[in-house]
């Protein structure tokens, strides 16, 4: 059951997530959005059970039924400005949102997976398909700790396990929403400067693949594209997609 009213009731933004199609279930929101290829910008998706869902770099996103928030927003690619960041904005949007709505202080691992105490509780998938961008967010939230797979607990966290309170996935998402459409409109240097201090490894060393080689750097910043700057044998090398692991 998805609450409309909630939703409503805590969404403030002007165009995002005020054109909202919910699903009972559904494989992916990403690939649903792929068949809206004439939606309004800002056009929100959202399930509460997705059984197929996507990550990065072609892995599966595990969610559980009511207590994941899956959902993924469509932006009319000549809307927005800001898109050679937008991976690194979305996540700057969901820390703030979670801070503003519960107060967690949560932190984010290059590019946009949104960490608490050094565990994952999300992610970002971003896809380009004819006009738009599909921006699709997946969080944990009132999992608890026997709910995750095998060793994904080692590595995965969610809300609810920090603070052991449930949270209305409707009041987290119309804060998401709101705070997407706000930071979609800041200055770069802006969402560039909160992204670095809410880093959760800078001046660290950390591992990444580079020529097929799982290889070792020190993480020293973002340039202004969102590209990872990082260390290696005293010179400074750019990446651009990927990820790093700590
Ligand atoms: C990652 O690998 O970190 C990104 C995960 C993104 C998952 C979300 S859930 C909603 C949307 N639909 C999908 O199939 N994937 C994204």
């Amino acid at each position: 059951m998805f609450d409309h009213k909630i939703y409503e009731e805590n969404l403030k933004s002007k165009v995002f997530g005020r054109s909202f199609k919910y699903f009972k279930k559904i494989k992916s929101t990403n690939d649903e959005a792929k068949n809206n290829l004439n939606a309004v910008h800002g056009h929100l998706i959202f399930t509460n059970n997705q059984t197929d869902g996507k990550g990065r770099r072609n892995n599966k996103w595990f969610s559980l039924p009511n207590k994941s928030l899956t959902f993924s927003i469509m932006l009319n690619k000549n809307e927005i400005i800001n898109k050679d960041i937008l991976p690194l904005l979305t996540s700057v949007a969901i820390v703030k949102a979670i801070k503003k709505k519960i107060n967690i202080n949560c932190k984010i691992k290059w590019p946009n997976d949104i960490m608490l105490n050094d565990k994952k509780i999300g992610g970002v998938l971003i896809e380009s398909k004819s006009n738009y961008y599909i921006v699709g967010i997946g969080l944990n939230i009132n999992h608890r700790e026997n709910e995750f797979n095998g060793d994904i607990s080692k590595i995965a966290s969610s809300i609810y396990i920090h603070t052991k309170t449930k949270l209305k996935l409707e009041k987290l998402l119309a804060n998401i929403v709101n705070e997407f459409e706000l930071t979609i409109k800041k200055d770069k240097k802006n969402i560039l400067e909160f992204w670095l201090d809410k880093c959760n490894h800078l001046n660290k060393s950390i591992k990444f693949h580079r020529k097929g080689k799982l290889v070792s750097g020190k993480f020293m910043g973002i340039n202004k594209n969102g590209e990872a700057l990082i260390k290696m044998n005293k010179k400074i090398i750019n990446i651009s997609s990927g990820a790093i692991y700590t």
